[in-house]
C-alpha cells in the first residue's frame, strides 16, 4: 500500500506577478474531491494526524512552509518531506499516517475524496495493524 502512495507534480504556472498551481479532481487526482481541510497555527514540535482510513484518499499539500509525512501500511514506513506548493502527496486507504516536523509558519492542505465520517477512521495502531494483518 505504501508504494501505491506518491509525490504528484501539480502543474505550476510561473509569473513574476507570483506562481499559481491548480488541481482538478479526476484529472491531476484520481478521484473527485469531496472535501478540503488545512491544518494551521501548528505549534512547534506537534504532530498530527496518527490515524487511517478505510475508504479515503487524499492529496496532502504544504501550501506553505514544510513538513514530514510518515506512512506505514503495517510493512512497510515510508517517510516524506513536503516543502513545495506544487507537490502533493497522494495517499491510498489503510495507510497509518504521522505527519511531524512542522516547519514555523506552514499550513497543510488535504483534499480528500470522501465527507467526514470518523466510522471510517483507525485511531488505535493496534487495531489497524490487526486489520492489515488478518
Ligand atoms: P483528525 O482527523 O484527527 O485530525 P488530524 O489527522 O489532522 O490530526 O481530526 C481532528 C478533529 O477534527 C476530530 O475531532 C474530527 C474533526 N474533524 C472534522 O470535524 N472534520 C474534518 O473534516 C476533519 C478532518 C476533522
Amino acid at each position: 500500500m505504501v508504494n501505491k502512495c506518491k509525490i504528484i507534480n501539480l502543474p505550476k504556472i510561473t509569473d513574476p506577478r507570483g506562481n499559481l498551481t491548480f488541481i482538478e479532481g479526476g484529472k491531476h487526482i484520481d478521484f473527485d474531491i469531496k472535501r478540503v481541510y488545512y491544518l494551521y497555527d501548528v505549534p512547534g514540535g506537534a504532530e498530527r494526524g496518527g490515524h487511517a482510513h478505510k475508504e479515503l484518499q487524499q492529496l496532502i499539500i504544504a501550501i506553505a512552509g514544510s513538513f514530514d509525512i510518515v506512512l506505514d501500511d503495517g510493512y512497510k514506513k515510508k517517510r516524506f518531506h513536503l516543502n513545495r506548493s506544487y507537490y502533493g502527496l497522494y495517499i491510498c486507504p489503510m495507510v497509518w499516517r504521522e505527519l511531524e516536523n512542522f516547519s514555523s509558519g506552514s499550513v497543510c492542505m488535504v483534499l480528500a475524496s470522501i465527507l467526514y465520517d470518523e466510522s471510517d477512521y483507525y485511531r488505535d495502531y493496534e487495531d489497524f495493524l490487526m486489520s492489515v494483518r488478518s
